[in-house]
């Protein structure tokens, strides 16, 4: 059989690079675009690196998805089977800050997206959904069916996109969607060639409490130690990058091999929560260094406690996470201590 033509929107950044590197590594043929807003070059080389003589499958274009003409001619060069669409700006806080950035890059871009992928007859679409949309859960797990809502506007892009993707596929049954909802992806590639490398002051746990082990910020902050938790901390659904790209491979599949899936919706996650501290301790453990405490207040705008159910994902999608917080914490850490700044240099980083 022909190997498969994937696109990946945003297939530079971190969910995106290790997913690319599996679909490299599983035989399919991959074309990245990414307009690199937030992600390095390297990370992309490092990918045909590790995939050895399967590099040759990668072709990487340097172009924003709101540029219809540039993306058309993607289009006419290669007749794709699907489109993983990771292209977005994901920052809850920035989203705050600049509303119109988000819905002109998130929405516009999908909109175009999906417009250019119907002219060129293909319709089949894994799109990156979050757990943002369950908002402060009342009952935790998270199951697909609960009630939806945004907190922020980055969170707003992500419902809006599930509803376009919902009615486009409700007046033209070609169409088959998954979205995937991600709960809270930490960790690296084993080899430690690749991994997360945030612009700036990270907003997430992970990518903080490494920055803090190699020495480039003083302390972690924790936010809130008084919620109804084990420890007063929060709790989330961390998920390892290799299992939640592996979960990828599984949407895919179940993309191209059922005919009848209409427009459907996964969580990617674990299925167990985790609190600051419980992270905290695993990955002093991991990286044998300590990472200095300051408690602080709530974080505006965050949940007690998020973990997703997995049944859905685990009976449709046959697929589960493999991996706990120790195998997440010492890949992190692998990543961390060989590449300290990232996919950069001291002098490159704020
Ligand atoms: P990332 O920022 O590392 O990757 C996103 C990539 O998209 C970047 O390489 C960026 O340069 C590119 N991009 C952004 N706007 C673009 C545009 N207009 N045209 C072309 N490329 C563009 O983020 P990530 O963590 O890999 O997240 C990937 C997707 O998963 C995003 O849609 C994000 O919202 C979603 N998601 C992420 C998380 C998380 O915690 N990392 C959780 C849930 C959902
Ligand atoms: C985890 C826990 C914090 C940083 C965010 C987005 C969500 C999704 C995943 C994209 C919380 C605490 C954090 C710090 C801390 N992204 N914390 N000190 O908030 O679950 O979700 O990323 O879709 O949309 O909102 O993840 O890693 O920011 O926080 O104490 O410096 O760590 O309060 O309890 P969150 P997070």
């Amino acid at each position: 059989m022909a190997a498969k033509n994937i696109l990946v929107t945003g297939g530079v950044g971190y969910i995106g690079s290790h997913t690319v590197l599996q679909l490299l590594q599983q035989g399919f043929r991959v074309v990245v675009i990414d307009n690199l807003i937030n992600s390095s070059e390297v990370a992309i080389q490092r990918v045909v690196e590790l995939a050895g003589d399967n590099g040759n499958n990668l072709s990487f274009h340097q172009i924003d998805l709101r540029d219809r003409e540039a993306l058309r001619k993607v289009f006419s060069f290669t007749k794709f089977d699907a489109v993983i669409h990771f292209a977005g700006l994901k920052a809850v806080g920035e989203s705050v800050q600049k509303p119109l950035l988000y819905y002109n890059n998130n929405l516009i871009g999908t909109i175009t997206l999906l417009e250019v992928m119907a002219d060129h007859g293909c319709k089949n679409l894994v799109f990156s959904s979050s757990a943002t949309v369950y908002g402060w859960p009342k009952q935790v797990p998270c199951t697909e069916e609960f009630s939806l809502s945004a907190a922020n506007p980055y969170g707003r892009t992500k419902l809006v996109i599930e509803d376009i993707c919902r009615d486009i596929q409700k007046t033209d049954s070609e169409w088959k969607i998954i979205l995937l909802r991600y709960f809270n992806p930490v960790g690296a590639h084993p080899s430690g060639f690749i991994g997360e490398d945030p612009r700036g002051i990270p907003n997430n746990l992970m990518p903080f409490i490494q920055q803090v082990a190699v020495g480039r910020r003083p302390f972690l902050t924790v936010f809130g130690t008084d919620y109804n938790t084990k420890d007063g901390t929060g709790v989330r659904d961390y998920i390892h990058i290799e299992d939640l790209a592996d979960g990828h491979i599984a949407a895919l599949q179940k993309l191209i091999e059922d005919p009848s899936i209409g427009c459907e919706v996964y969580n990617l996650g674990t299925g167990k929560g985790t609190s600051v501290l419980e992270m905290v301790t695993a990955f002093e453990k991991a990286s044998g260094k300590k990472i200095p405490l300051i408690m602080d207040g709530r974080r505006s705008g965050d949940a007690e406690i998020v973990y997703a159910s997995m049944k859905k994902a685990e009976r449709e999608l046959n697929w589960r996470a493999k991996f706990g917080i120790d195998e997440m914490c010492r890949d992190q850490w692998n990543w961390a201590s060989k590449n300290p700044w990232g996919y950069g240099s001291p002098d490159s980083q704020s």
